[in-house]
């Protein structure tokens, strides 16, 4: 099987594929009718330039923007990689929250400034992440990857989502309530129609004073623009790791002491990464052996 993958993907595990070409899809200017496996990491697929193609195996477990229809439309096979991204990002979700609540950043920004004048800090203090009440949009693998973390910092759990279910992590909440009830605030749910703006201006103003919004989902299930403003005016914190246009982030934001910002690392550690490509080339070569592919995407 012929395969193109539009970066070479960590790990040693792309090796095992005899037949591999690393090209970006920006340079995929002409048909190519011998690519039967496509590798991208959520990028929009050019169906028409790829006439043969059996399955596209994406690298990341959100497929917003691959145009999934499209693909199981024609019979494309799509996969994703669920699973082993979980305690990565749970990981990123929870470094966030502490470091907005305690201002890290903002600390980090005044000692290397040479701002800080005396060991005793009288800056404006923090509140507490221990004991707070956090709410969890999204109680899936990732979400609830989050709620066993917050375990150990002793916060009140509250979570939310469209089906509620049975569990001792969390209690559940309506959308708004948990908005109105929660200190801090991630988000973990996937980018479909449903989600896209759906922490939206309203909803936004449903925060009390001073909550912290964690979002290492996807930036359009924010309204960007009023979050914005909210923390420009200083009533909200946020830890934001991803954002409507990556990689432009709203300017403004870089210098306000109240959020902290990382550019999409969700999955970005050695070991998530690998496993990543490890499910890539699993669902690459069942589907060369004619088996089912092991995670399918589904819509
Ligand atoms: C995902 O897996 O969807 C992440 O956003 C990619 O790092």
């Amino acid at each position: 099987m012929r395969i193109l993958a539009t970066r070479r993907y960590p790990g040693p595990a792309l090796d095992e594929l005899e037949d591999l070409e690393v090209r970006p899809l920006a340079a995929l200017t002409r048909p190519r009718p011998d690519v039967e496996a496509l590798v991208v990491a959520n990028e929009p697929v050019q169906l028409d330039l790829l006439p043969s193609l059996q399955i596209v195996a994406n690298f990341g477990v959100g497929y917003d923007r691959i145009g999934v229809e499209a693909c199981l439309e024609r019979a494309i096979v799509v996969t994703n990689t669920p699973g082993v991204l979980d305690a990565a990002t749970a990981d990123l979700a929870f470094a966030l929250l502490l470091a907005t609540r305690r201002g890290l950043v903002d600390g980090d920004r005044l000692v290397r400034s040479g701002g800080w004048t005396g060991a005793w800090s009288d800056g404006e203090l923090a509140e507490e992440v221990t004991g707070s009440t956090l709410g969890i949009v999204g109680l899936g693998r990732i979400g609830s990857a989050v709620a066993r973390r917050a375990q150990g910092f002793e916060l009140r759990v509250l979570y939310t989502q469209r089906r509620p279910v049975e569990t001792e992590l969390a209690e559940y909440r309506e959308l708004d309530e948990l908005l109105a009830e929660a200190d801090l605030v991630t988000l973990h749910v996937p980018l479909t129609p449903e989600t896209d703006g759906m922490i939206d201006a309203r909803r936004l103003a449903l925060l009390r004073d001073g909550a912290c919004l964690v979002n290492t989902a996807r930036g359009e299930i924010v309204d960007e623009d009023t979050l914005v403003a909210e923390l420009v005016s200083g009533r909200l914190r946020a830890g934001l790791d991803v954002f409507r246009d990556e990689p432009n982030v709203p300017r403004v934001l870089v210098d306000l002491p109240n959020v902290v910002l990382t550019p999409h690392l969700g999955s970005a550690t050695r070991q998530a990464r690998e496993a990543m490509t490890r499910l890539v080339v699993d669902n690459l070569l069942a589907v060369a052996r004619g088996d089912p592919p092991l995670t399918p995407v589904r819509t």
